[in-house]
């Protein structure tokens, strides 16, 4: 069976300008990501990961090179393109899990379910990241693993093909950290949504189906896994 490729970037470069001096972030990189993966991204601080995330999910423009998923031009397209390429097939989630305080878990995800087709009810994505009885919780209420579910649950109740998070436990001890995996690794293997996760936990990488190593703005090696681990199996 051959998998196909959503995700592809060749010779991608991005050159940040600030003052007089050009910050290079991404050096003529080269990836293919294919339907449904999990992928971990590691690398030191500044080697170009969020860089390459954002160009990937939409929030940032290439300098120069190719970047597309599916047929979507990632590098030559307009704001308007990005912001329909975003809200109709990405899910982000960061290390800040930016709820809104005066509004349940329900209400915080039904915010994304109200705008998209598609989507799952917040009781179906709640549901998924293990929060079913955490519905009317308020996020003062909640612990910060289970804030941070709360905004996974908001990431994929629009149901995207894509799902990207930038360190999203690099808030939270290990093992509140292994309950966000969980739900990460539930929603990857339940609604095939392509995953790419940023840590700074090596052990995270044996959850992936492949581990890119970025360095110094390229991508230095990748890692096969032939199988995954599951979140519970991993001891940080
Ligand atoms: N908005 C920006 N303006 C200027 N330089 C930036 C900006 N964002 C990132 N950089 C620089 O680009 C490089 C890569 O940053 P980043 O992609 O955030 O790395 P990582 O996520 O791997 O820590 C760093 O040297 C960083 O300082
Ligand atoms: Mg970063």
């Amino acid at each position: 069976m051959s998998k196909s490729v959503v995700f592809l970037a060749r010779k991608l470069s991005k050159v940040y300008r600030t003052g007089a001096i050009d910050v290079v972030a991404l050096r003529d990189l080269d990836l293919e990501i294919f339907q449904g993966e999990f992928i971990v991204m590691l690398g030191p601080s500044g080697s170009g990961k969020s860089t390459l995330l954002n160009i990937l999910g939409g929030l940032d423009c290439a300098t120069s090179g190719q970047a597309a998923w599916r047929d979507h031009n990632l590098v030559a397209a307009t704001d308007d393109d990005l912001t329909v390429y975003r809200r109709q097939h990405v899910g982000f989630v960061f290390q800040s899990y930016n709820l809104i305080p005066s509004l349940t878990a329900r209400e915080n995800v039904a915010l994304v379910t109200d705008i998209a087709d598609n989507a799952l009810s917040p009781e179906v994505a709640l549901a998924k990241v293990g929060l079913a009885d955490r519905l009317e919780h308020f996020p003062s209420q909640l612990s910060g693993g289970e804030q941070q579910r709360v905004a996974i649950a908001r990431a994929i109740a629009k149901n995207p093909d894509v799902l990207l998070c930038d360190e999203p436990t690099g808030a939270l001890d290990s093992r509140t950290g292994v309950s966000v995996l969980a739900a990460l690794d539930e929603v990857n293997r339940s609604l095939g949504s392509t995953t790419i996760v940023i840590t700074h936990n090596i052990a995270i990488a044996a959850m992936a189906d492949r581990i890119l190593h970025m360095h110094d703005g390229a991508i230095s090696k990748i890692d096969v896994n032939t199988s995954r681990a599951r979140p519970q199996e991993i001891s940080w």
